[in-house]
């Protein structure tokens, strides 16, 4: 009886000492183990006179669950404490600001054609788009560019093969769009161009608007007042000025460029405009009859106009960027200006 309970102190000092799981289920064996303390004392209760056993028995009954609830505590204030030590090293301050999500923006050239689809769907216009890989029947010879005539080399073209091309405007969609219907039509045709070209205001794609209005009554005055509204809109200048020289286009007779006074100068004379205080922002004319008629559209019955306008060129104008390759390196500290 006295062996058992000296063995009963030294287990409660020792494991109260014990400070890593391991050690602790080390001593665990050394009581009650297989060869413990007290599996020992409980297999050598048989020896003992039969009136002694049932004391001795229950006394090394309660030595051991002395022992085993001292392990279990010790277990506990051990798991306590790794789990103390974890919430210290992995504390977490709900306190703190967010880090905030960055919102993304449409690039600058997007922004421009929604703006410019926009303003011409108010006018009435309808919009359509057409194949970038051409034939160079629609590309050139139904415009009225016959082979070898001198406006093919004018386009520095990328042929793919002898017969196609990357479309080098958006011109062929007049053709493509009048072949599907009838007149009236009265629709612009946004879309990505391409010619062989690289320098401050030339890249190898680009993007243009075409329009196309082909109906009875449609006039050149009517060109006119159409693309002056569009610009002032467009750059939200009420009084911005807007002057037609005459020009060549082989597939409009007559052809004009339009020229703004200069967005940046107000006309007073800039870089962007060469110090003349005026900008040149598109071609247009009325369809020639060679587009017409082998359309079956009769050209003394029908008329149109036509239009087109590059769209990095207006963008570069309306946020007053002076290199055009900028808008396709995607720089983000460009790009995100535009946010
Ligand atoms: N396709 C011409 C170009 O890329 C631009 C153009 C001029 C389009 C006159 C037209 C037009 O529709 O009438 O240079």
């Amino acid at each position: 009886m006295q062996d058992l309970q000296s063995i009963l102190d030294e287990a409660l000092t020792s494991l109260s000492s014990i400070d890593n799981a391991a050690l602790l289920e080390d001593a665990k064996a050394r009581y009650l183990g297989k060869a413990g303390l007290l599996t020992e004392r409980l297999k050598a209760l048989g020896k003992l006179p039969a009136d002694q056993r049932p004391a001795a028995g229950a006394e090394i009954n309660r030595v051991k669950v002395a022992v085993e609830a001292a392990l279990q505590n010790q277990r506990d204030a051990l798991a306590q404490r790794q789990l103390t030590q974890q919430l210290a090293s992995q504390s977490l301050d709900v306190s703190l600001p967010g880090r905030g999500l960055s919102p993304g923006g449409l690039h600058p050239v997007t922004r421009t054609l929604e703006r410019i689809q926009q303003l011409f769907h108010s006018l009435g216009f309808d919009v359509a788009d057409g194949p970038e890989i051409e034939t160079d029947a629609y590309n050139f010879t139904a415009l009225n560019i016959p082979e070898n005539h001198p406006a093919r080399a004018m386009h520095d073209t990328f042929y793919l093969d002898p017969r196609h091309v990357l479309r080098t405007h958006t011109s062929p969609m007049q053709v493509r769009y009048l072949e599907s219907r009838k007149p009236p039509v009265k629709v612009i045709v946004p879309g990505r161009v391409y010619r062989c070209d690289s320098d401050m205001t030339h890249t190898p794609m680009f993007h243009q608007v075409e329009g196309l209005w082909v109906d009875e009554t449609v006039t050149f005055s009517g060109l006119k007042g159409i693309l002056t509204d569009f610009m002032r809109r467009f750059f939200e200048q009420e009084d911005l000025k807007a002057r037609f020289r005459p020009s060549f286009f082989p597939f409009t007779e007559p052809s004009a460029e339009m020229d703004i006074g200069c967005v940046i100068c107000q006309g007073e004379g800039c870089r962007v405009c060469s110090h003349t205080g005026w900008l040149e922002v598109l071609g247009a004319g009325m369809v020639h009859p060679n587009v017409l008629n082998p359309l079956g559209i009769d050209s003394e019955r029908y008329i149109g106009f036509a239009f087109g306008l590059g769209v990095e060129r207006l963008a570069m104008l309306r946020y007053g960027v002076n290199d055009l390759r900028l808008f396709f390196d995607n720089d983000l500290r460009f790009t995100r200006q535009f946010r």
